[in-house]
């Protein structure tokens, strides 16, 4: 036996089965009463990696939840060097959420794995690693020399992955990423993700009187900070859905004509979108499609709300205070810590002197864009046509993989983001899925990635 990818499709059942191990760990990262499934996570990958025949794998500290590395560097010093990136580290979820079956027991139904963190991303990584195996386990080499690196705070911001790479850059030092963590919209349609959106996360909180306050007594005198908050909120976009924020876009890359045509091949339709979201209408900036909203264009979100009476029934309170949280998706070239004075400097110059209002900056992570006619990218575009059956388009996605733009700055690679999801998986939402037939896809492209980066 001598070819990966038979020997993949052979071992279909027990890949799987292993999977549906690494994804019964509860390795929520954002709840410190979980950071033991997080490092059971770790542990357990890092066992995998050894017992595929991984070298120099450990499971390395951080002042948070633990990175796993492992590599195997025996392709040879003309063979390129690969770091790949991918997390373990998956977002809350419970039955309750709305789920139709346990979260953390994955199930099959209709060809579908249904379970937190299947698609995102332990689904995905896992693909690698079967990946390096099946080479293994064949010809006993891979083609190239591989650098695995498995963060457990990709949902919580990646904060302290930034000083393990300023502290590793020997040990990571390769030729580029390859990262497995986004989506496409269709099976039949793989995606190559070029472009990934920054981020700057807020909390806006309104305070007024010292304690809430019977309506009917000071309703009418005082400035209820919910109705500020309010009104704060409904002067961050203009009527064309723009955002008001002076300078805001001062910084955003214009996309040129070739960009917006090839965007435009892969538009979505209004139709899509309301049927996969039961939404009335579509929505957002004026002049833009809706692929460019959601890849080229930055945006800023309300995440959430918080004040006053929001109990059963009815209570005439003027609450003390009122809070949101606020976070804005950008793009390249936007800078993640301007875009929070933006915004702050902005807000405290429409906020009524009736009430008081502090801006806290939360979160952030810098945008990204891959260059599309790299060697890289191009090994991926065959490697897609070779093992997925079909030649990817480039798409520029909404979501955030902060670590692309800080592996760019510290270890001067460019990333591949070869995605296996689908954009219809339900990441972070209740019945997360992971498609079989994708993991299976999957590892064959990873397979033929390898292969190709070698020509
Ligand atoms: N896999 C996603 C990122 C993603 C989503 C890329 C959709 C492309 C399309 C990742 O796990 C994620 O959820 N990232 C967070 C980052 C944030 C916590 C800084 C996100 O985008 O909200
Ligand atoms: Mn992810
Ligand atoms: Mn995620």
């Amino acid at each position: 036996m001598t070819d990966p990818r038979n020997y993949a499709h052979e071992q279909r059942d027990t890949f799987r089965r292993q999977l549906f191990d690494l994804i019964r760990i509860p390795s929520i990262s954002t709840d410190s009463a979980h950071a033991g499934e997080v490092r059971r996570a770790a542990e357990w990958i890092a066992g995998e990696m050894t017992r595929i025949g991984a070298e120099h794998v450990a499971v390395m500290p951080t002042a948070g939840h633990p990175v796993v590395y492992g590599d195997w560097l025996k392709a040879g010093p003309a063979a390129p060097t690969v770091l790949v990136y991918g997390h373990y580290d998956v977002q809350p979820a419970s039955k309750n959420d709305g789920w139709a079956t346990e979260p953390f027991e994955p199930t099959e139904i209709d060809g579908f794995i249904y379970a937190r963190g299947s698609s995102d991303d332990k689904g995905q990584l896992f693909v690698h690693i079967k990946a390096l195996e099946s080479f293994l386990a064949t010809r006993g080499a891979a083609p190239v020399n591989l650098k695995f690196l498995f963060e457990g705070e990709e949902e919580i911001g990646s904060k302290n992955l930034l000083p393990f790479l300023k502290a590793n850059k020997d040990l990571l030092r390769s030729d580029v990423c390859v990262i497995s963590d986004t989506g496409m919209r269709d099976i039949h349609q793989p995606t190559l993700t070029y472009a990934l959106r920054g981020l700057t996360y807020m909390q806006i909180d309104v305070t007024g009187p010292s304690k809430d306050l019977h309506s009917g007594g000071y309703g009418g005198m005082v400035h209820n900070p919910a109705l500020a908050l309010a009104q704060i909120i409904a002067k961050l976009h203009n009527p064309d859905n723009s955002i008001a924020v002076p300078g805001f876009y001062d910084a955003v890359l214009p996309l040129s004509d070739e960009e917006r045509a090839e965007l435009a091949k892969q538009d979505i339709a209004e139709a899509t979108l309301k049927a996969e979201t039961d939404v009335p209408a579509a929505w957002g900036e004026a002049g833009y499609t809706l692929r460019e909203r959601i890849g080229a264009r930055p945006t800023m979100e309300i995440n959430g709300l918080l004040s006053g009476w929001t109990g059963e029934g009815s209570k005439t309170v003027l609450p003390a205070k009122a809070m949101a949280k606020v976070s804005c998706r950008l793009v390249a070239n936007q800078n993640p810590y301007r875009i929070y004075e933006l915004v702050r400097d902005y807000v405290y110059s429409i906020a009524p002197p009736t009430v008081n209002v502090v801006v806290s900056l939360l979160n952030m992570g810098d945008p990204a864009i891959i260059d599309i006619h790299s060697s890289y990218v191009q090994a991926a575009v065959s490697a897609y046509e070779r093992g997925w059956g079909a030649a990817p388009n480039y798409a520029r996605e909404g979501g955030s993989i902060p670590v692309v733009a800080d592996f760019k700055r510290e270890l001067g690679i460019d990333s591949v983001m070869l995605g296996f999801g689908l954009n219809t998986d339900g990441a972070h939402g209740p019945n997360e899925r992971f498609s079989v037939e994708m993991f299976h896809k999957g590892i064959d492209t990873a397979i033929c990635f390898y292969e190709d980066l070698r020509k």
